[in-house]
């Protein structure tokens, strides 16, 4: 038996979102485990709505389109920029849709770690001990979260970030590729640390920090 799943966001975030649900059902025992219904998207451009559809799913339409699905679809925001994704959250819980939690096969999480709905977890992330996950934070690839983490609703860990143990990250916040944020450090509400930093410091709500130190 397979779930219904819509994937919000014709983007690159988005079609590797769909990625990972054809790696979920590939790697599954007893079949796939979701059937792709389509993807919405409120303004893609004619460019990716041809990629969706050379991956061999149907675009159908705008988030308004979410209100018309049966009340057991789940739904994906396939959208990296936590503000973005934050608005279209607020759209779904107005429609009560449950929203998957996918984990790349290649993607490890350990003991005693917990999250909300709508989690999504891309290749080669490694999530360790006792962290806890707020809803729809999104770990993209080859990311690092140490023992003892504290993710709020919301945040993007992008590629390569290493988040070292005992830190918090703030609901929305955004950590940048291949940065990293030492340990014990606390990333505010809405903050951006840019690609490639080193966080030595807490990062105050919404303030971008970039470089070495970050600053
Ligand atoms: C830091 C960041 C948020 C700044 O964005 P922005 O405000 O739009 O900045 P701009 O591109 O206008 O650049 C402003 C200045 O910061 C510098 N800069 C931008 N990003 C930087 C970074 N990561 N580290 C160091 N300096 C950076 C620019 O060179 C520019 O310098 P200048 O004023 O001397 O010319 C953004 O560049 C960034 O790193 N975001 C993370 C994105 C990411 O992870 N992308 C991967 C997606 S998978």
């Amino acid at each position: 038996m397979s779930l219904d799943i819509v994937v919000v966001g014709c983007g690159g975030h988005g079609r590797e979102v769909l990625g990972i649900i054809d790696a979920v059902n590939q790697a599954s025992v007893g079949g796939p485990v979701w059937r792709v219904v389509g993807v919405v998207d409120d303004a893609p451009s004619e460019t990716d709505r041809k990629r969706v559809a050379r991956l061999g799913h149907e675009y159908l339409g705008t988030t308004a389109a979410l209100a018309t699905l049966p009340a057991r679809t789940h739904v994906t925001v396939g959208i990296g920029a936590p503000a973005v994704r934050h608005a279209v959250v607020t759209r779904l819980d107005r429609y009560e849709l449950p929203a998957a939690v996918l984990v790349h096969p290649a993607a490890t999480i350990g003991a005693d770690t917990h999250y909300g709905e709508g989690l999504v977890v891309f290749a080669g992330a490694r999530i360790t001990t006792n962290v806890t996950m707020g809803r729809h934070v999104h770990i993209n690839q080859n990311v690092t979260v140490g023992h003892d983490c504290v993710l709020g609703d919301v945040v993007s860990l992008n590629p390569l970030a290493a988040v070292s143990g005992n830190c918090r990250v703030d609901s929305g916040a955004l950590v940048g590729a291949g940065s990293v944020v030492l340990e014990g450090r606390h990333v505010g509400t809405g903050a951006t640390v840019g690609a490639a930093a080193c966080v030595v410091r807490d990062v105050p709500p919404h303030t971008i920090v970039k470089g070495v130190p970050a600053r």
